[in-house]
């Protein structure tokens, strides 16, 4: 049962209802500095209890280990967890910064049963497309992809950092649930071409990195604050001086967040869900946390109702922001735009 407090929405026309707010798993294994598994779990109970069923995961999340850890929470919750992971993006032992991107009907059936063994589960909810590999026709990946649901191991499809062109053609193919790609104060590109597409079809949105990965809750100024092996260490836009200038644009959130007595990561997922309204479709963000009173603090953000001006105070400050959202924009859907 969904907590009363946070509202459900459905991803896609015959998707399945979830809270309208998921957690990002991802940081619990890999990315953002040293990670605590006992708070993880207990993280992972508090936001079922919370009212979010919507978890999201992949399989190169710590190459694998992010589905092993989150297995047991899965099987122990199966009726209430809407569980969602990934496929697409290759890693090796040998070589940890390697990212191979793979759409071959081949690979999605060999990963579709990797992802399987490590959760522990028969079936995936909602199996998304990580990344977008163009030399591999569209139809075919997407093709395969629809006979995982006929296998009956995948429930529901999704697709991430793809463009509305490609959104449209994969929808023909087979019905696609959610698009999930970087949507926030500070990312918004996808608001040219994969937003209006999404609204016009039904699908729904569901924006990762909502938080600007940590940068907009004030919680760093720079990523050489941070541990050594942290991937934002090597994101343009948390570094350097793209940094220092990007620290001034928390400004406004700041002014409304002590207007309002409320954090700024609230202040950010407030804009996230309104952005829904302006666009005219269904947004699930899943805003990243490791801790329980972060997913506290997140959770009651999806309640909050910024006022037309305070939106107006927002509205600037995507187009000033410096730094690309990563090294390469190769494979993110502006690469293809
Ligand atoms: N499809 C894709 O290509 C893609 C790419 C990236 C991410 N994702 C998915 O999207 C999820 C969310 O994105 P994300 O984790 O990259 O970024 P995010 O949600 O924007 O931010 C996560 C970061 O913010 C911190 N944080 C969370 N709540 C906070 C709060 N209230 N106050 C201060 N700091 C807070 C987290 O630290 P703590 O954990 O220490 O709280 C973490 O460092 C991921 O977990 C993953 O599942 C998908």
């Amino acid at each position: 049962m969904t907590h009363p407090a946070l509202p459900t929405a459905r991803l896609g026309a015959e998707g399945p209802l979830v809270g309208v707010q998921g957690l990002g798993c991802m940081g619990m294994s890999e990315f953002y500095g040293p990670t605590d598994t006992t708070e993880s779990l207990a993280t992972l109970d508090a936001a079922l209890a919370a009212g979010v069923t919507l978890f999201d995961t992949a399989d190169m999340y710590g190459s694998g280990h992010n589905e092993e850890l989150i297995g047991p929470f899965v099987r122990a919750n199966r009726d209430r967890v809407v569980l969602a992971t990934k496929f697409a993006i290759e890693r090796r032992a040998e070589d940890p910064g390697h990212r191979g991107i793979r759409n071959d009907p081949a690979y999605i059936r060999s990963a579709v049963d990797a992802s399987l063994r490590r959760l522990g589960v028969d079936v995936i909810d909602v199996y998304y497309m990580h990344r977008r590999d163009a030399a591999v026709p569209l139809a075919e990946s997407v093709g395969a992809m629809a006979e995982l649901v006929r296998a009956g191991k995948v429930r529901h499809l999704g697709l991430s950092e793809v463009t509305g062109a490609e959104l449209r053609e994969a929808h023909a193919v087979h019905p696609i649930a959610a698009v999930q790609s970087e949507w926030s104060v500070f990312a918004r590109d996808v608001e040219r071409s994969v937003v209006p597409a999404a609204a016009d079809l039904g699908v729904a949105f569901v924006p990762y990195s909502p938080l600007g990965r940590g940068f907009l809750t004030g919680s760093f100024q720079s990523a050489e604050q941070l541990a050594a092996d942290d991937v934002r260490r090597t994101q343009p836009r948390f570094t350097g001086d793209n940094a220092a200038a990007n620290g001034g644009l928390l400004e406004p959130l700041r002014r409304i967040a002590t207007a309002r007595g409320v954090t700024l990561a609230q202040v950010a997922l407030a804009w996230v869900h309104q952005r829904a309204q302006v666009h005219g479709l269904t947004v699930v963000p899943i805003p990243g946390t490791r801790k329980r009173s972060r997913l506290a603090e997140n959770t009651a953000a999806a309640t909050l109702e910024l006022t037309g001006e305070e939106l107006a105070l927002l509205e600037p400050v995507a187009g000033e922001v410096a730094g690309d959202r990563y090294p390469s924009m190769a494979f993110t859907q502006v690469g293809r735009e």
